[in-house]
């Protein structure tokens, strides 16, 4: 299984926002989670389909796309245009859920589908033959900088279980609250693909993405 540190740029310093995901991947950061907020999903607004134009490039990472977006499947063909590699949608945002991994798949991109803390492991289930990712929440979507809800833990063990069971091969990506501290409970209950914004960009990235990807690399 690929270990892979994705560094949320929500709490990057947005000035010098191309310097930030350079420091990330020049240490080893293979993806950049970019966290889209619409103000109907999730309070807060944040950023979208023009600033990901500017940046992909910027380095060589997979961009990453969390659209936390009340019915995403009307912003799918934008984001793509925009530079987006993997595009996930929140299973609670979508009326169809299936229509909306068949559009992404579509376009050329890689799926993730998202549950929120209170949304039960099982609701995955009928999907998991058709994505590429499952994203298990392990804050409530929409600010960065939260703490980590330990019956997570839980619900990723579950859906490993759940993966392997059925011979697939889906990667598990966890956000919210991950930290040095517990990123090895993540990933020991079967996580592969670790978000973190504040413990990456608050402080010295560089540093911090070492010290994420010295962990990462002790799992492969
Ligand atoms: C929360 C976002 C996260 C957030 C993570 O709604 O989806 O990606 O930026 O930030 P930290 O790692 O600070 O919890
Ligand atoms: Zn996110």
């Amino acid at each position: 299984m690929d270990y892979i540190l994705a560094p949320s740029i929500l709490s990057a310093d947005f000035k010098v926002l191309g310097q930030e995901m350079q420091k990330t991947a020049e240490n080893g950061a293979r993806y950049l989670h970019f966290d889209v907020m619409d103000g109907m999903f999730v309070p807060s607004i944040s950023f979208g389909m023009p600033v990901l134009a500017s940046i992909h490039n910027a380095t060589n990472q997979l961009m990453d796309v969390h659209l936390m977006v009340q019915e995403p499947i009307r912003y799918i063909e934008a984001f793509q245009k925009a530079g987006a590699d993997l595009v996930t949608i929140h299973l609670e945002a979508c009326e169809d859920v299936e229509a909306t991994i068949t559009t992404i798949h579509e376009c050329g991109m890689k799926v993730g589908l998202s549950i929120c803390p209170e949304t039960d492991a099982e609701m995955v289930l009928p999907y998991l033959s058709e994505i590429d990712m499952i994203l298990v929440m392990s804050v409530h979507p929409g600010f960065g900088g939260q703490k980590f809800i330990p019956e997570s833990l839980e619900k990723i063990r579950k859906i490993r279980a759940m993966i392997a069971e059925r011979g697939l091969s889906v990667d598990i990506q966890v956000d919210g609250g991950i930290c040095l501290a517990n990123v090895r409970d993540v990933l020991d209950a079967g996580a592969n693909i670790i978000v973190a914004g504040s413990a990456v960009f608050k402080g010295d990235p560089e540093k911090n993405t070492k010290d994420f990807m010295e962990i990462l690399n002790s799992y492969e």
